[in-house]
């Protein structure tokens, strides 16, 4: 299994961390900032061990990690929290306002399924209030966190065509992606259709799609593959070489 991460287009274009660059090019900010993710957990959160952290961080620079990330912190791009005498730093996401459609995927199984339990509220003073009359049946499923692990590389491609392209995505993944954040009938944009993975997805899950791609060759792959897919269905191309 391979882990992938995406650092989102925002991150690039972002005036904050550019500012933050700017101001403190010693500090590396942007680099620091994207290389946290290489370090974190399934869940987003990293051990702020700042040796270990220096080794895999810029480890040739001569800079203050700790004060980098202090920097950070500062800017509301991480946040440093303890716990059982540790230190651990959460690495918050980018988001322009909450999404249209979450349409989140609850396959992750419960250990504890079927199992009665007492529903218990957390309170503001962080107590607990446990209401002895009420309580649910554990549901076999839980939703996923916000890292997901796919199989790649060729094993995932559905067809001999598809490995022409030196960078294929699981299927699954682009499916997940899909479904999570769109109804059907929603329109799908993909800035970097490579062999159309996105594309093939949207179609199988009635969805529409928009993509662009920059070679002609990928894109004349794409278009192969697509249409194989959907040789019994109509198929809406608007391709322009
Ligand atoms: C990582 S691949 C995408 C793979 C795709 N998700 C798949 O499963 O096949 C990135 C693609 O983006 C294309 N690309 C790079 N820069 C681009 C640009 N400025 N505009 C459009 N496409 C671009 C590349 O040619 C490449 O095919």
């Amino acid at each position: 299994m391979s882990r992938i991460r995406n650092v989102k287009p925002e991150f690039y274009a972002h005036e904050e961390l550019q500012d933050m660059e700017m101001e403190h090019p010693e500090l590396h900010p942007m680099l620091v900032f994207s290389a946290l993710w290489t370090q974190c957990e399934w869940s987003g959160v990293f051990h702020w061990s700042i040796r270990k952290l220096k080794l895999a961080i810029l480890p040739f620079l001569n800079y203050d990690l700790e004060e980098s990330l202090g920097y950070l912190e500062r800017h509301g791009f991480i946040k440093k929290f303890g716990r059982d005498g540790k230190y651990y730093g959460f690495v918050y996401i980018f988001s322009k306002g909450p999404p249209k459609t979450i349409n989140l995927i609850k396959d992750v199984p419960v250990e504890t399924a079927g199992r009665f339990c007492k529903i218990r509220h957390r309170n503001k003073d962080s107590g607990l209030t446990e209401n002895a009359s009420v309580g649910a049946i554990r549901l076999e499923y839980q939703t996923r966190s916000n890292v997901w692990r796919f199989g790649t590389g060729t094993c995932v491609a559905r067809d001999n065509d598809e490995l022409e392209h030196p960078a294929v995505f699981p299927y699954k993944l682009a499916r997940d992606q899909i479904t999570t954040w769109t109804n059907e009938g929603d329109t799908v944009l993909d800035p970097f259709m490579g062999s159309g993975t996105t594309a093939v997805e949207c179609h199988l899950s009635n969805r529409h799609c928009i993509g662009i791609e920059l070679s002609e060759e990928y894109f004349d792959l794409e278009l192969r593959i697509l249409k194989r897919v959907c040789a019994q269905q109509q198929f809406d191309f608007r391709g322009g070489a």
